[in-house]
């Protein structure tokens, strides 16, 4: 099986090229100089916004599938920059779409969306009416819809607030950061009213491979099944490595003049995914423990 990542230096497509090389052949397509610390996956530079450039790489490689992570990923900065946000969410999808009608439409399109596609009212199933509160939200609900109104065979993977192990040429976390703080002993103040349901990368990584193996389409919750908050979360990593947790001080979103607006109750419900795929994501004590021990 061929199977191009695109977004592979990024947080999930960094891991999801060492999760699949060993038993798939792995075509990793970034953005820039490679920064993936495996030698047996072939890298591909590429500029996803550039349509030539997507029919070339897809000549190339003629994938069986295509993971596609590439995204302009943090909602701040998408409301930053709003036309290179729209650049990477959605246009990199139109030019991923012509790009596989042009080659091969056989081809399975699995595409990573956000629980940001949906509103306040959460855990959400897969039947909720998409309703985003911001920006960012507004474009990975648009690349849903180009691949539902594609024709293609897609599958559609929403995860949420994804956490897990960092090496090098790897971006930091919302974790490592409380862990780094800690440690230098700096107290930190985390969002306490903002619910989510955390997913731990490698149990992402395993739910793709399923819907890989299954060839199963449609729309999937990924993600870990305990509704908790951010500063539960910091609690959790203080309590583990056994930092002092009285240096996390709790405080509700509205303390922090944000420009992006997000849910306060957010997050997944999995059902759907338990059922036909088997997924079964681990609790987040033990997410921790892969992540930091
Ligand atoms: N992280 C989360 O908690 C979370 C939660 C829900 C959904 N998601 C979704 O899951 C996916 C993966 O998230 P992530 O956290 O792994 O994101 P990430 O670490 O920000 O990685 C995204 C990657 O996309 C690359 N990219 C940006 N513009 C590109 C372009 N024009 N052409 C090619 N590549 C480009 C970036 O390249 P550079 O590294 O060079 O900038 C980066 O490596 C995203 O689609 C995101 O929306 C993430």
């Amino acid at each position: 099986m061929e199977i191009l990542i695109t977004g592979a230096n990024g947080f999930l497509g960094q891991h999801l090229c060492r999760f699949l090389k060993d038993d798939h052949n792995v075509f990793a397509a970034g953005k820039g100089e490679k920064r993936l610390p495996f030698e047996d996956v072939k890298y591909f530079s590429c500029d996803l916004a550039y349509t030539v450039a997507v029919e070339e790489m897809m000549e190339q490689i003629q994938p069986d599938v295509i993971v596609h992570t590439a995204a302009m990923s943090k909602p701040d900065e998408c409301l930053q920059q709003p036309d290179r946000c729209r650049q990477v969410n959605i246009d990199a999808i139109s030019n991923l779409v012509k790009a596989v009608h042009k080659l091969d439409e056989k081809i399975h399109c699995i595409y990573t969306s956000s629980d940001f596609v949906l509103g306040d009212g959460g855990p959400h199933d897969e039947n909720a009416i998409p309703a985003p509160l911001n920006f960012y939200g507004e474009t990975k609900l648009k690349g849903e819809q180009m691949l539902i109104n594609s024709g293609l065979h897609y599958t559609i993977v929403r995860p949420v607030f994804m956490y897990g192990e960092v090496w090098n040429g790897m971006r930091s976390t919302f974790l490592h950061w409380v862990k780094d703080s800690l440690e230098a002993g700096k107290p930190i103040k985390v969002v306490s009213d903002q619910m989510r349901t955390p997913s731990y990368v490698g149990d992402i990584c395993k739910g793709i491979e399923s819907i890989i193996n299954k060839k199963a389409m449609g729309l999937y919750h990924l993600s870990g099944e305990e509704v908790v908050s951010p500063y539960q979360m910091a609690v959790a990593v203080a309590e583990l490595l056994k930092l002092d947790k009285t240096l996390i001080e709790p405080v509700t979103a509205d303390t922090f003049p944000e420009p992006v607006k997000r849910a306060k109750h957010g997050g997944l419900t999995i059902g759907k995914a338990k059922q036909e795929l088997g997924f079964t994501p681990m609790r987040l004590e033990e997410g921790l423990s892969r992540t930091f021990l």
